[in-house]
């Protein structure tokens, strides 16, 4: 199968080697010439890294999934017998929205076009198409080659077939799919996160924990159990049942979720200033490259320990 990437940065490159793992011939297409052979290099130099690392997706070699990925600095070429297409340009309505209407001419019957947009639902952008049904979100976590959740969010006029099918291919090459029913504000991950990260942010200013017992308290705690089982398991787990849950803690839940407050506004400055400060001393902000790496092997070091536990 053909695939077409539209925007070869961070998001476009990580597509195109989770598409090439699997076996599948990817077109990159940029707006900026030099930016497709600039991700070309890159993702040579990542997969081949990956390869030496044991953390290479996929049965076919480095330089066999590289070979399967070109590029062009045409939109009509990289579009031309792509079943599926993944647009990752900047999180912009009116980017979005121009590249989907040049993309429209030439969409056929049997192509899927999804946009990766982190918090746009395609109604903002594809209202103008002739060809909006055969669009949708799929929204991948970054960093989407170790973070396997991709969120498929249909617009108003996605075909039912078309968010089935895109969940199908997802699944195919070891992405895990979910589907929301219809478009909602944040989706669904980022809704579950800002209500985390609110919480934490609130604890913070009442000076209830530091930033890094904050954190420790989600990799010590949350983290590794919700690495495994999700919450709705976890309070079927933690009784007989989720209904044997409900009936002796719901109480308890609801008088400590009475005391949640509304939503903080992040944009206040001191209090960012004063968790930097802290996170700094541990990470320095020039080291922040290097951490990202650090963050990336250790997502890949567990998502191939998930796989092996799934063999068994
Ligand atoms: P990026 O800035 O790294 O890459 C965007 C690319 O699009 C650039 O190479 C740029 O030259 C190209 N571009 C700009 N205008 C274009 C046009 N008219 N036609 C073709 N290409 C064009 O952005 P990134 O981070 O890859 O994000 C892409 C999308 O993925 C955004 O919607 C973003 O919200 C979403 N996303 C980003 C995540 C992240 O952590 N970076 C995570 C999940 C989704």
């Amino acid at each position: 199968m053909k695939i077409a990437i539209i925007g070869s940065g961070l998001i476009g490159q990580s597509w195109a080697m989770i598409f090439a793992g699997a076996g599948h011939k990817v077109t990159l297409y940029d707006i900026v010439s030099e930016q497709v052979s600039k991700a070309l290099e890159t993702i040579a130099t990542n997969l081949k890294n990956y390869e030496s690392q044991g953390c290479l997706r996929g049965q076919l070699t480095a330089s066999r999934q590289v070979s399967l990925i070109t590029g062009s600095s045409d939109l009509q070429e990289c579009l031309n017998g792509a079943s599926y297409v993944q647009e990752c340009v900047p999180e912009s309505v009116d980017l979005k929205r121009q590249v989907f209407n040049q993309m429209d001419m030439y969409i056929t019957e049997d192509m899927i076009v999804a946009s990766s947009s982190s918090c746009l639902g395609v109604s903002q952008f594809v209202g103008e198409m002739k060809n909006k049904h055969r669009t949708l979100v799929a929204h991948p976590v970054n960093p989407p080659y170790f973070v396997p959740l991709v969120e498929i969010v249909p617009g108003p006029w996605t075909l039912p077939e078309v968010s089935q099918q895109t969940r199908t291919l997802l699944e195919s090459v070891g992405q895990a799919p979910v589907t929301l029913s219809k478009e909602c504000p944040g989706f669904a991950l980022n809704r579950i996160q800002y209500s985390i990260i609110n919480e934490c942010w609130c604890m913070y200013k009442d000076g209830l924990l530091s930033a890094a017992d904050i954190d420790k308290l989600m990799v010590n705690g949350l983290g590794p159990r919700y690495a495994f089982i999700g919450p709705l398991e976890t309070m079927h787990l933690n009784a007989d049942g989720i209904v044997d849950y409900c009936k002796r803690y719901a109480q308890g839940a609801y008088n400590v979720s009475s005391t949640l407050t509304p939503p903080p506004i992040m944009y206040d400055i001191p209090t960012a200033e004063n968790v930097q400060s802290e996170l700094s001393s541990a990470v320095p902000l020039e080291q922040l490259l290097e951490r990202r790496k650090w963050r990336d092997r250790h997502l890949a070091a567990l998502a191939s320990l998930k796989n092996q536990l799934k063999e068994k």
